[in-house]
This record gives structure tokens, C-alpha cells and sequence, in this order.
């Protein structure tokens, strides 16, 4: 019996991606095996979003080159978001020549043909395309990381070219799956026992089918699912969500209440050098509305500190906007320059030192916040859908609220009677990160 292994990093788009090549492999007959190492074909699955992904993945490559010289039969593949761009191809080519197969994120589907070109030829094979115009997703059976819950793709690619992003070149121009795929999609999930379903696209908001059906209309209808309990999304843009999609949270009633709506900076100038076409007062407006039609709902965001040219004025509104949403959780990143993105070469980098402060002072602020926040919810009993045992203790479960909250929490019940159900847990402690309980 032939054993794959796959490595993924960065999004949700990734992970789900590499549910659908493990779906392939299956199909071929490969079975799962959990050391990367000792795996017949080991699968990278790579992000570029920020210069530490890359560096993690160049010595990751590095460590699989005793394992081909070990095993002249090992297969070593490289996918995702770094093959998009032509100058780390080259250095595959030039400086890992143990890597056997690198395709790209629209050649998915085509991952089983070259594998057996591989096997037959012993060549290497390469097969990375820019745009291709076939959507694929229909023809995959995804091995899915969880029973009870599940990520479906609604649009691939992106048309923002925020300036410091490398998504829209690695992932190519934004295409809307046909809504009666994705609607048939989760009902078969729902056939298969998935109770939660998370939408996912670099902008939600621009879905637009070609039947004109919008984002909104889409919620709608995942909503009518019979067996679907809980419905999330991501990402959100500022500059296109509707009124529409914002009164959802008002009439779906699976419609979780939570929602990641990435501010990435509060100064109107970062941001338009961003490119974002929204503003802050735009953005409050946002938050504004979600609260008048949804009052407990939860806000995550991602925030990027030294942006070139952010200025220590522009940097103090990105803390008082964070001040002002009071965000339930933050994800924050130091500005990395990628190759070939607008504000790579703008000429006003702020320097590390700098960087690192600001970023300290930013997370300081979010998980006071976030701590507060969560302190709210002490004493209170919420559901929480069970998503396995917890990381931290082995008699405990871990599972989420629906306004996405991690709740570690004990319960006398088998794993097998509780994982993938809904319970309900009071909240006895709250930490700046997670909940924990007791099932009642
Ligand atoms: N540097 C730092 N953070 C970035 N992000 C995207 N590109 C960069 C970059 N070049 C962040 C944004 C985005 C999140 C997924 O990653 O905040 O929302
Ligand atoms: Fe990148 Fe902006 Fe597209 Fe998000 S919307 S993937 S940040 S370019």
C-alpha cells in the first residue's frame, strides 16, 4: 500500500485545497500517512502571504533531501501560492533539484496525471498555469479534516490588488462559482452529516454568479438547507459588503453571529495607499449597522502595522479604531514586502525596530480587549458545537460558540456521544484567547 502525506500552510483556501488532493490521492489508492518523512509522496502545500512562509518552506525543502537520497522512490511535491511566482520556480529548479512534481493553484485537478507521469517517466514534471478558465471544484471529492464540518469554496482568486498583497497574482482573477453547484455542494454535505459550513472567498462580498445572484442571495439559500446548522463566511470587504448581506444576520437564522471584517489599518491615507476604497468613517458605518441588526454579534479583524509610510500619528488611529470596535479577536501583522506587489518598492519601509514596537504596543491593546470581551461571557451558559477532544487536556472537549469563541469543556459524556453534536456549556473561566466550561 502506497502512504501520501501533505504539509499545508497558510488560509482556509490552502487547507481546503489540500482536502481535495488528499481526495485524489485516495482515489489513486494512497493512504494516509503521518510522518511527512516516511510518506511514499509528501505534498507541500505553501503559503506566500508573508516573508516567514517563505523562509519556513526554502528549510522545510531543505530537510526532504535526505529523505530522496535515502529513497530514490520518494515523490516530492510542491503546490500552492510560492509556484505562482516565476522566481521561486527558478529556484526550485536551480537549488532543491529533489523536488519532483510543483504544480500551481489552478492545477489541481491535474495533480493525479502528473504523479503518474512521474511514476512512469521518472521526470520531472511542472505544470503551472495563470489563469485557467475551468473550475474544477465540481469534479473533486475532498477527504474533509473535520465530520461535522466543512469549507466550500464560493469564489476563487482576487481583483483587489490591495498594494501589499500577492493574492490576486498567485490566485489569479476573482471567478464565482454558479450558485446551484454550491448550493447542490452543501447539500450532499448535509446528506453526509455536516452540520457547519464556512464559505470561503478573498472577498465574499463580490460574489456575483452568472445568473446574477449575490452574496446575499447565496446565504439565503444555504440557509433553506435542511440538516445545515450553522452558516459562516470568509473573507469580508469593507468595500463591498451590502445592506442586503448585512440584513441576513437578521432573517437566516443559521447565519452565525460572528464576522471577520479585516480593517488592516485605521488612517484614511495607509489606506488608500492600500488601495482598500474604504475609508474609516465607511467602516464604522459598517460596524454600526452589524450592531443595530445583529447586537451580539462578534467582529474579528486583521490589522497590518508599518505599512511604508505609516507615520506615528497614522499608527495611533490604527489603535484608537481598534479602541473604538472593540474587536473580540485580532489578527496582526508586521507589513512584509512581496516581490512584484505595488508597495514593495514604495520608497518609505519603516524600519524593524520601529515595526516591532508598534506591533507590541497594537497586540497589547487587542488582547486587553479581547480579554474584556471575553470576561462578559463568565457565569453565562451559550452552545457550543463539539469539534473533538481538547488540545490542552485529554478529559476535556474543545468546540466553539456560535459567535466562533474556542470553550474548552468538560463533560462525563464519550467522545463518540458528544464530538460533532451541540451542547450546551456554562462558562466558568475566560482567558484572552478561549473560554473554558462545564457541559450543563
Ligand atoms: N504583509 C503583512 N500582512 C499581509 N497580509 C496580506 N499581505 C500582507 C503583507 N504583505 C495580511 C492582511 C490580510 C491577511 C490575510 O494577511 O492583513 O488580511
Ligand atoms: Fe489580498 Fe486585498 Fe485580495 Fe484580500 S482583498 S486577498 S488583502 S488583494
Amino acid at each position: 500500500m502506497k502512504t501520501y502525506n501533505i504539509i499545508t500552510y497558510g488560509c482556509q483556501m490552502n487547507e481546503h485545497d489540500s482536502e481535495n488532493i488528499a481526495g485524489l490521492l485516495e482515489a489513486m489508492g494512497y493512504t494516509h500517512e503521518d510522518d511527512a518523512f516516511k510518506a511514499d509522496v509528501t505534498v507541500i502545500n505553501t503559503c506566500s502571504v508573508r516573508d516567514n512562509a517563505d523562509k519556513r518552506f526554502f528549510g522545510v525543502l531543505g530537510q526532504f533531501k535526505k529523505v530522496r537520497k535515502n529513497n530514490p522512490d520518494f515523490v516530492l511535491c510542491v503546490c500552492g501560492c510560492m509556484p505562482q511566482q516565476p522566481h521561486i520556480v527558478e529556484k526550485i529548479n536551480k537549488q532543491f533539484s529533489w523536488v519532483d512534481i510543483v504544480f500551481g493553484t489552478q492545477n489541481i485537478a491535474q495533480f493525479p496525471q502528473l504523479l503518474e507521469q512521474r511514476l512512469t517517466t521518472g521526470r520531472r514534471q511542472r505544470a503551472i498555469v495563470d489563469n485557467n478558465p475551468v473550475i474544477t471544484e465540481d469534479e473533486m471529492k475532498p477527504k474533509r479534516m473535520y465530520r461535522h464540518k466543512a469549507l466550500v469554496n464560493i469564489t476563487y482568486g482576487c481583483n483587489n490588488f490591495c498594494t501589499y498583497c500577492i493574492v490576486p497574482y498567485t490566485r489569479g482573477r476573482e471567478k464565482s462559482r454558479v450558485m446551484s453547484e454550491v448550493v447542490r455542494e452543501i447539500e450532499c454535505l448535509a446528506q453526509d452529516g455536516v452540520k457547519e459550513v464556512m464559505l470561503l472567498g478573498q472577498n465574499v462580498d463580490s460574489y456575483r454568479d452568472p445568473a446574477g445572484h449575490s452574496f446575499a442571495d447565496l446565504i439565503k439559500a444555504v440557509n433553506d438547507i435542511d440538516g445545515i446548522e450553522r452558516i459562516r463566511f470568509m473573507t469580508s470587504h469593507p468595500k463591498d459588503i451590502s445592506d442586503e448581506m448585512i440584513d441576513c444576520f437578521r432573517t437566516c437564522d443559521k447565519l452565525c453571529h460572528n464576522i471577520h471584517l479585516p480593517v488592516q489599518s485605521g488612517s484614511d491615507r495607509i489606506l488608500k495607499r492600500m488601495n482598500r476604497h474604504y475609508d474609516t468613517a465607511r467602516y464604522l458605518e459598517i460596524v454600526d449597522k452589524l450592531r443595530a441588526v445583529c447586537p451580539d454579534i462578534t467582529i474579528s479583524t486583521d490589522i497590518i502595522v508599518a505599512f511604508p509610510g505609516e507615520t506615528e500619528a497614522d499608527f495611533e488611529e490604527t489603535l484608537n479604531i481598534a479602541k473604538r470596535v472593540r474587536y473580540d479577536s485580532a489578527f496582526t501583522f508586521i507589513y512584509s514586502p512581496r516581490k512584484g506587489t505595488p508597495a514593495a518598492s514604495f520608497p518609505e519601509q519603516i524600519p524593524d525596530g520601529i515595526a516591532h514596537k508598534r506591533f507590541d504596543r497594537l497586540v497589547d491593546v487587542m488582547n486587553s480587549i479581547s480579554l474584556e470581551k471575553n470576561l462578559e461571557y463568565k457565569d453565562k451558559v451559550y452552545d457550543v458545537l463539539v469539534e473533538g477532544v481538547s488540545k490542552n487536556a485529554d478529559d476535556a472537549y474543545a468546540g466553539r460558540t456560535d459567535g466562533f469563541k474556542l470553550v474548552n469543556f468538560t463533560s462525563d459524556r464519550k467522545p463518540e456521544d458528544i464530538i460533532g453534536t451541540t451542547v450546551k456549556v456554562r462558562i466558568t473561566e475566560s482567558k484572552t484567547f478561549s473560554l473554558e466550561g462545564v457541559e450543563v
